[in-house]
């Protein structure tokens, strides 16, 4: 899927929880970033190495392991870590994620970037801006790329994450999402994972359809989260 002229997006599922990786970056110096990798490092790597891109880092939108890499029950997920025993690559997390990513994805701090909300990461001539969205972890981000969001667990078209884990808070996940309902309605919505009828979807047709979305009070989000 590609959108403006200039831009690389690649939408990729990968493992067996229909997470979306991303590739995004620019055509014409075919360098790009990937998003969440997981699962199937030499697969990504592969897909790049298919398509003549230059993988210049990763950006990581929160420590969950079907995101990042880690153990999880009795779960092995290779991330960030089997990618940097492939590639010397810098690993972006917010500012308020790094220390989770380090403990769930045994990763030096060394490895990773530390960044904060409006940041920005520019991939050849392309633009990555880093937005903070807790409530799903304390550290969610997501990242606008021109008319396009990547959302992690943040927002899905249908839904939003799960705010009854450790780490998670409802009413932070409220404010995230109303600063997000702020987006253009033809800002182009890319999920962490593949949990509806359609891939992506328009911030605006997710603004009117998306139940969480639709909440613009907290305490409605409160009656409705049971918080
Ligand atoms: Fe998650």
């Amino acid at each position: 899927m590609s959108q403006l002229d200039q831009l690389i997006v690649e939408q990729i599922q990968i493992g067996p929880m229909q997470n979306f990786a991303y590739l995004i970056g620019d055509k014409a110096t075919r360098e790009v970033v990937v998003i969440d990798p997981a699962w199937d490092i030499e697969g990504l790597l592969n897909f790049v190495d298919e398509r003549d891109y230059i993988l210049k880092g990763a950006l990581v939108t929160h420590y969950h392991p079907d995101h990042c890499g880690g153990s999880f029950g009795h779960n092995v997920v290779e991330g960030v870590a089997a990618l940097l025993e492939r590639h010397a690559l810098p690993i972006y997390a917010n500012e308020h994620e790094v220390a989770g990513v380090q403990k769930v994805t045994g990763v030096s701090k060394t490895d990773l970037k530390s960044v904060s909300s409006g940041d920005k990461l520019t991939v050849g001539d392309i633009d990555i801006e880093f937005l903070h969205t807790p409530g799903h972890t304390p550290g969610s981000q997501c990242f606008r790329v021109k008319h396009t969001l990547i959302s992690g667990d943040t927002l899905f078209i249908d839904g939003c994450g799960r705010v009854d884990l450790p780490g998670s808070n409802s009413e932070d996940m409220f404010n995230s999402l109303r600063k997000l309902a702020e987006l253009p309605d033809e800002t182009i919505l890319l999920p962490g994972h593949n949990y509806s009828a359609v891939a992506h979807a328009t911030m605006g047709d997710t603004k009117r359809t998306n139940a969480y979305m639709r909440i613009n009070n907290l305490e409605s989000w409160k009656m409705m989260m049971g918080g």
